[in-house]
């Protein structure tokens, strides 16, 4: 098919102004504001430093040594590229002690032709294939760190944006520097005591529905709240959030979502109080799992969740939560809610992984026993200072190969280029949260559709623009 062809069935379809008006985040609108909210895992300053910090500090050069830290004159040099995101503060440049070796990181965008520096870092929300530093030096790789869902960058969803970049730190288990439990600080966090049952049915006498529903970022593409709202016809649902909202939090402390935040023990102990928790993600991506799918658990509440396909991967035995997927309608998905509410025995198999020995999955128990990096553990560096070592020792371990290989050409054969895959990001095409795209309303689930024209339309762009 020709590219005017296509540009004219595209035109056909409604599908290139939508490109067009969109640019390269379709859905970022709803954010615009970077408003602290609870119910949003990237507003969570997990282990993004204050942009204040961007301002302070004295520049140095990454051939600079630091006091006390020795030469740093032929060390590799990793160049953050991404604004904001340096993990070390004061100063643009730092020397990091890895596994295999040293390396200086930096931040000062004079260093990019240098000939030592080896890799360029670059953060996945940010990224814009338009500001990316070209032409792209032999000697460089480039390394992505994108731990949130694609709806921050679409564009990183398809093969020709993921291939841009030679190593990966994301959600999924493929990436080199896999972040799947990111939001899973440790076993002890599941096997917290859950709130006795009477307390529960307590509540529910009180008029507590069975069902709590946080979210105060509405309509996103996973089209959560159309599915809310239809599942709100057959059960009660108590909801907090921006989102289908029907009840205010009960002190004015907590609903100043300023003071709040999600990780407020009197927050947490309030929404102890339900015995499910709504907890839809806001994209459908291979391991792409938030707090959302963690928390109930933490406080004793059955997650009622959809998001990553491969979640029953992850979770600590095969009856911890129960999967929106697996029930033909909210109706269905209503009446088992029903029964398990009124059946404490059913209910409380749910929870059978906090008692000793409950936590069964063998692959949850290694990955996280595996990893390197820790969540709010001062023990253990965080993930981004993990990454960052994980680029330093990949790049010493290139540098040896390429000194070895330029010793004896002859005997040691050709280092291959290693690069990015779309199992990286694995984030298929939305798709209605409940029924089918025909039957949306016009005036429902516009990020949906702008999601699913933008999806389109990149695949149909991309080969022309790689010419
Ligand atoms: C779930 O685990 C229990 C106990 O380990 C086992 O008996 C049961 O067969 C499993 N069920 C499924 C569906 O895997
Ligand atoms: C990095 O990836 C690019 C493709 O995006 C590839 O051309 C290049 O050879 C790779 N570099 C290394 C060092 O693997
Ligand atoms: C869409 O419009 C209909 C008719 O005006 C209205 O009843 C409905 O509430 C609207 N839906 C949304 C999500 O705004």
């Amino acid at each position: 098919m020709g590219a005017g062809r296509t540009a004219a069935v595209l035109a056909a379809l409604g599908v290139l102004s939508v490109c067009e008006a969109s640019g390269s985040r379709p859905v970022a609108e709803g954010e615009a504001g970077g408003a602290v909210e609870w119910a949003e895992p990237w507003d969570g300053a997990v282990f993004r430093p204050p942009s204040a910090l961007g301002a302070v500090g004295v520049a140095r050069g990454p051939g600079t040594p630091r006091p006390g830290s020795g030469e740093a004159v032929d060390l590799p040099v990793l160049l953050w590229w991404s604004p904001g995101l340096f993990p070390h503060f004061p100063g643009d440049s730092e020397r990091i002690e890895c596994a295999r070796g040293a390396c200086v990181a930096s931040r000062d965008r004079r260093v990019r032709g240098d000939s030592r520096t080896r890799a360029l870092l670059f953060y996945g929300t940010d990224f814009r294939a338009s500001e990316a530093p070209l032409p792209r030096l032999a000697h460089q790789s480039w390394a992505l760190l994108h731990e949130e869902s694609p709806l921050n960058n679409f564009l990183l969803s398809h093969s020709p944006g993921i291939r841009l970049f030679n190593l990966t730190a994301t959600f999924s288990r493929h990436s080199d520097y896999p972040l799947p439990l990111q939001w899973l600080p440790g076993t002890a966090y599941l096997r917290r005591a859950a709130p006795p049952l009477p307390e529960r049915a307590d509540w529910r006498r009180r008029g507590y529905a069975p069902l709590l529903y946080l979210q105060s970022h509405c309509d996103v593409p996973a089209d959560r709240d159309r599915y809310v709202r239809e599942l709100m016809r057959y059960i009660p649902v108590d909801s907090y959030g921006k989102c289908l909202k029907n009840r205010e939090l009960p002190t004015p402390r907590l609903q100043d979502t300023a003071t709040a935040t999600t990780e407020d023990p009197e927050l947490l102990a309030f929404l102890s109080r339900y015995k499910f928790h709504l907890a839809l993600e806001n994209a459908i991506c291979d391991d792409y799992m938030t707090e959302k799918l963690w928390r109930p658990m933490h406080l004793g509440a059955v997650p009622v969740y959809r998001g990553s396909p491969s979640v029953r991967d992850w979770v600590p035995n095969n009856h911890s939560i129960i999967l929106i997927d697996d029930f033909e309608s909210p109706q269905k998905l209503a009446e088992f809610i029903d029964f398990l509410d009124k059946n404490d025995e059913e209910y409380m198999k749910y929870l059978a992984y906090k008692q000793p020995g409950g936590i069964t999955n063998q692959f949850l128990l290694d990955s996280l026993k595996q990893r390197e990096w820790g969540v709010n553990d001062p023990l253990l560096p965080n993930y981004l200072n993990g990454f960052e070592c994980f680029v330093c020792d990949h790049e010493l371990a290139r540098l040896d190969a390429e000194k070895a290989y330029a010793a004896s050409p002859g005997d040691i054969p050709v280092l291959e280029p290693h690069i990015a895959q779309p199992s990286h990001m694995d984030c298929p095409v939305p798709t209605p949260g409940f029924g089918s795209v025909e039957d949306i309303p016009e005036n429902d689930s516009r990020s949906l559709i702008l999601a699913i024209n933008h999806c389109i339309c990149l695949r149909f762009l991309w080969p022309f623009r790689e010419r």
